[in-house]
């Protein structure tokens, strides 16, 4: 670990937008005496020097402080209930160890989101398994390590635990709730035609099935109607549809809340956001049921940034400001169109005087990181961090154009710890090994 110090202030003065960024960027963010943004109080232009660009920056006590406004908040709320970490929107080794720590237990999808959790340390009790297509040898490893419970999304899905239970397991039921999410049509997944989970009918037939077989612990039932939702209305309406699936010990109401991307961007609060699920639930759930919620995105996303170098600068009609990432490290942008902001790091207080195309690196049109980002006038060298990309940024992170991964950093009180090393080339070649070793041995020959 490296200590460092810097005073931060967070300036806002009038006749200028600067005041706006603070709710975008981690909220232990400042700027120092130099003009250069600091986060949990470190120079990211240390940050930078110390371990590279592009780095994926989070503060680790915002993020801490959030994760207690959530389960803080639904204790405090409805006491029978627990607060799940919707790992996909970081699968990091260093989150999941986060997420342990505060008590969190982990939503995982897959045998990869397993083994990460369980590098963490998570207990495996505290593990639940989703996803819509899970295979055997998952399930079996899900079950050999003792896992929570498993999300069932379909009869096939009971065939294969009819075959491979050898002790009792505790089962939950994903039900589509036909709740159309106010989000992009990629991230809404409660609407009637979801490729998730069962509808009303069908899951009562399923659930029959499971309280019938006397290895299978039904425990309740599960929904999730999408992501980046901010009409918090719609969570309230998801409980009460999932209520008439009938009467349960458990409710898992799912994650989705969304968070404030833009400065124009209004989202709800953790609050907020809380007093309108345990409203729902008084109404229309049993008094005695235990409640789970799933955040992912609201937990991760604003306590995350990503820092680039400013490769290029060109301008050709329009301002293109070119970054040492893009679409390979950050492909929300053209998979969801989700708006994100930029400022330049190492010159926070000048004046915002250009509108342009923050594009990244790699060999397509669509690689945009934010068309018509307000910055004072970029030039190469200078650090561009984009605010608020915590959540589902690595997730997605590919090898576009041989791109490598990006390293992560947690940062919080002057001191930085990295939680997973940038990818190398030499990773990079480790997965060609067989063809790479072909190639040698025939050049060997000729
Ligand atoms: C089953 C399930 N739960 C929780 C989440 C987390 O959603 P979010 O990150 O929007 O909170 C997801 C992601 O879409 C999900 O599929």
């Amino acid at each position: 670990m490296v200590q460092h110090t810097a005073t931060t202030l967070r300036p806002a003065p009038e006749g200028t937008r600067l005041g706006e960024l603070w709710d975008v960027l981690p909220e232990e963010s400042g700027v120092d005496a130099n003009g250069v943004l600091t986060i949990g109080g470190i120079p990211v232009t240390e940050l930078a020097a110390q371990y590279g660009t592009p780095l994926h920056i989070f503060d680790e006590v915002g993020l801490r402080r959030q994760i207690r406004r959530f389960v803080d908040g639904l204790a405090e709320r409805w006491p029978n209930s627990e607060v799940l970490f919707a790992s996909k929107s970081l699968p990091v080794v260093g989150m999941y160890r986060v997420a342990k720590e505060e008590g969190l237990s982990v939503d995982i999808a897959g045998g990869g989101e397993l083994q990460l959790a369980l590098a963490a340390g998570v207990d495996p009790a505290k593990l639940h398994f989703h996803g819509n297509a899970k295979s055997d040898a998952e399930l079996e490893m899900a079950l050999s390590v003792g896992i929570g419970a498993i999300i069932v999304d379909n009869e096939d899905e009971l065939d294969r635990l009819e075959r491979l239970l050898t002790k009792p397991q505790a089962l939950l039921l994903r039900v589509i709730p036909g709740v159309e999410a106010e989000t992009h049509a990629s991230q809404a997944t409660g609407g009637a035609k979801s490729k998730f989970g069962l509808p009303m009918d069908q899951a009562l037939r399923a659930i029959e099935r499971m309280n019938a077989h006397p290895l299978m612990e039904f425990e309740g039932v599960h929904l999730h109607i999408g992501s980046q939702i901010l009409n918090t209305r719609q969570f309230a309406e998801a409980v009460e549809k999932i209520s008439t699936a009938g009467t349960f010990a458990t409710y898992d109401v799912g994650g989705g809340l969304g968070v404030k991307y833009t400065y124009a961007d209004e989202a709800p609060t953790v609050d907020a956001y809380l007093d309108e699920i345990v409203a729902a639930a008084r109404e229309h759930l049993p008094e005695g049921a235990r409640i789970m919620i799933e955040p992912g995105r609201s937990i991760v996303a604003r306590a995350g940034v990503t820092l680039y170098d400013v490769l290029s600068v060109k301008r050709t009609g329009n301002t293109f400001v070119a970054v040492n990432g893009g679409m390979a490290d950050m492909l929300d942008v053209a998979l969801t169109d989700q708006r994100f902001e930029a400022v330049i790091a190492n010159r926070v207080t000048e004046p915002w005087t250009e509108s342009v195309q923050l594009v990244g690196r790699q060999c397509e049109s669509g690689d945009l990181l934010v068309d018509g980002a307000e910055l004072p006038a970029a030039r190469t060298g200078d650090l561009v961090v984009l605010a608020t990309t915590g959540a589902y940024s690595y997730t997605l992170a590919n090898n576009y154009n041989g791109a490598l991964r990006p390293a992560i950093v947690f940062v919080g009180e002057g001191e930085s710890r990295l939680v997973a090393r940038r990818e190398t080339y030499e990773d990079l070649l480790r997965l060609h090994a067989p063809a790479i070793e072909a190639a040698a041995a025939a050049d060997a020959r000729a």
